[in-house]
């Protein structure tokens, strides 16, 4: 197999020959751009070829001028990498960071599962015909589940350590065995793979501390921007679940590799790791077919615990490292709202209280400790910035506030130019263009001709568009998109009260994840008509709630048994099957 090198600057990247330009990008954490599975119809992403650029494609041609053409301008889903190459990436540098948010801290005991014990194994006797390994579980006190490359090290290591031997193990499954007493460390990886956004967490498992944090955009996202799009993709064969496996699990790795060389550890120190996700991504991350999640009965493959080993998911931590995946609810509520309901401790709650996670698929929860009912509101992607013609996730270079009077002010994450938006700052964008009149309460842009801003009202009719910044542009059907998710989340909260017979007044807290929740403005919210408002002062943003459960389980045993209780005691909600969705969500199209 050849390689060549893809040159980004200073940055060089070494790519099999052959590979899609656009997989090679994503896959290493650099996203220029694009949600239409890499099928040339969206036209985002854009890569500016600095040597020869290849004869452009019909794609190409329809989606970019004639000078972009002539200056190397080119999409990188068109292309695969034939040669070395050396192309500018308009998004690239800080396209890719850490999130913008804070971790918030573990304050309760530290009962990792992952553990170090030194064991004094007796001396053999001649009677007897104990195993080495029965002689380690008897000196453990547990039974202990091994693999064939431990039970290779194990004589060795009982011989040089002069039965004395370091043993490191997650529960009962051992992880590494050494000789004599040592003291290596223990290291966890926390990873919520989002449908948009692939976050992680490097912890020091012993003091609790947080390492290093990152944030990517998925790398499946050139294949698609919702989970629907996936599947359709993954049906169509075996070469094309591996693509989107290895996209992930190469997203993962990168994340991993980052956040260990920042933090000047091994790789291999990560002995444990716990991944939360909505049912499709963790399919796709372990390369199982997810077509029963999207054909009716709409049930997962599987759906308890997985406790699986680094080397079987392709993690490149400790080969022998335990992966824990946490368990699913249905075919449509996924890890992910298994570990935000542990997160905010939600199934612990006298009240009710009611959890959004607006991911890419709009999550509620609403529940105490008595019940916890749960539907996936089919919102798309506009709250994480997907299919909005400007929108990204909220990585750097993401507008993430928008304020509107006489004129426009933002504010971009990380700073410098604006990439795009995401999803709290384009409900701030509509918020504000609602207040000033330049959108009236069904959606439609007005051009009052009085305001200061009406010339940045663009195009016609359905062309209509509010000029942010140059190349940013919101457009009437960004607009419908944003109306869509909010009235298929606002009618799932509406049902779920109807469900718990309880009116919003009852509800005791609200809490709102994602990186969307982090950002958003209560008053914005309000002005959309997300919520019902009374409910807006008893917001309380707990940033990417499924991270913080992901790491509370690497942090606590205890977790990984609670997560699999609140699977169990989750009730879902179909909403399709309800009765009253459609007049609700009808009804919820307008603003306010
Ligand atoms: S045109 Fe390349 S991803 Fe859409």
């Amino acid at each position: 197999m050849r390689y060549f090198t893809i040159s980004l600057g200073e940055r060089k990247i070494r790519v099999r020959e052959g590979e899609k330009l656009l997989d090679a990008l994503v896959s290493r954490g650099i996203w220029p751009g694009g949600d239409c599975g890499g099928r040339g119809i969206c036209g985002r992403c854009r890569v500016r070829f600095l040597t020869a650029s290849p004869p452009p494609t019909a794609a190409e041609r329809h989606h970019l001028s004639q000078g972009e053409l002539e200056g190397g301008w080119r999409l990188a889903c068109q292309h695969r990498v034939e040669g070395d190459i050396d192309i500018y990436v308009p998004t690239f540098g800080e396209s890719i960071g850490e999130k913008v948010e804070a971790v918030p801290a573990y304050t309760s005991t530290l009962r990792p599962a992952a553990v170090r014990e030194v064991l004094e194994v007796p001396p053999r006797s001649r009677e007897g015909q104990r195993s080495q390994l029965e002689e380690l579980e008897a000196a453990s006190g547990k039974a202990l589940e091994t693999s064939l490359p431990l039970l290779r090290e194990l004589p060795a290591a009982l011989r040089t350590g002069s039965r004395r031997i370091t043993v490191i193990r997650v529960g009962g499954r051992v992880v590494s065995v050494r000789p004599g007493r040592e003291k290596p460390a223990l290291r966890g990886l926390a990873v919520d793979v989002g449908t948009s956004t692939l976050a992680a967490y490097l912890l020091d498992l012993e003091t609790g501390e947080v390492m290093g944090k990152g944030a990517i955009a998925n790398p499946q996202l050139p294949f698609g921007a919702d989970v629907i799009s996936r599947i359709s993709f993954a049906r169509q064969g075996k070469d094309a679940l591996y693509r989107l496996r290895e996209a992930v699990v190469g997203g993962v790795n990168h994340l991993a590799g980052k956040l260990a060389s920042k933090a000047r550890i091994d790789p291999q120190e990560i002995v444990h790791a716990t991944v939360v996700g909505n049912p499709t991504m963790l399919h796709l991350l372990l390369g199982i077919d997810p077509s029963p999640i999207g054909e009716s009965p709409f049930v997962p493959v599987w759906r308890t615990t997985l406790v699986l080993r680094a080397k079987e998911v392709g993690f490149k931590v400790h080969p022998e490292a335990v992966v824990h995946i946490l368990p699913l609810v249905s075919g449509y509520i996924g890890a992910d709202t298994v570990s935000c309901v542990l997160a905010c401790n939600l199934h612990q709650e006298e009240k009710p209280c009611l959890l959004l996670d607006l991911g890419t698929n709009g999550e509620v929860v609403l529940g105490n400790r008595e019940r916890i009912l749960a539907c996936s509101a089919a919102a798309g992607p506009a709250f994480e910035g997907g299919r909005i013609s400007c929108g990204m996730p909220a990585l750097e270079g993401a507008i993430s506030h928008v304020e509107i009077d006489d004129e426009v002010r933002y504010r971009v994450n990380g700073g410098g130019t604006p990439r795009g938006i995401c999803g709290s700052g384009l409900v701030d964008l509509v918020a504000g263009l609602i207040r000033e009149g330049l959108l009236d309460r069904t959606g439609r842009f007005r051009r009052p001709g009085a305001h200061p801003l009406a010339s940045r009202i663009v195009g016609s009719g359905k062309d209509m568009g509010f000029l942010v910044e140059e190349e940013i542009v919101l457009t009437q059907k960004d607009v419908r998109e944003l109306q869509l998710a909010k009235a298929a989340i606002r009618a799932g909260v509406e049902i779920l009260l109807s469900r718990f017979a309880i009116e919003p007044k009852e509800i005791e807290k609200v809490y709102l994840a994602g990186s969307f929740g982090t950002q958003m403005r209560p008053e914005s919210l309000a002005m959309i008509g997300l919520l019902p408002e009374e409910l807006l002062p008893r917001i309380r943003a707990v940033g990417n709630a499924a991270g913080t459960g992901a790491r509370f389980a690497l942090l606590d045993r205890m977790a990984l048994e609670e997560a699999e209780h609140i699977a169990n005691k989750v009730e879902c909600v179909e909403l399709s099957r309800e009765k009253t969705f459609t007049e609700k969500f009808v009804e919820h199209m307008r603003w306010g």
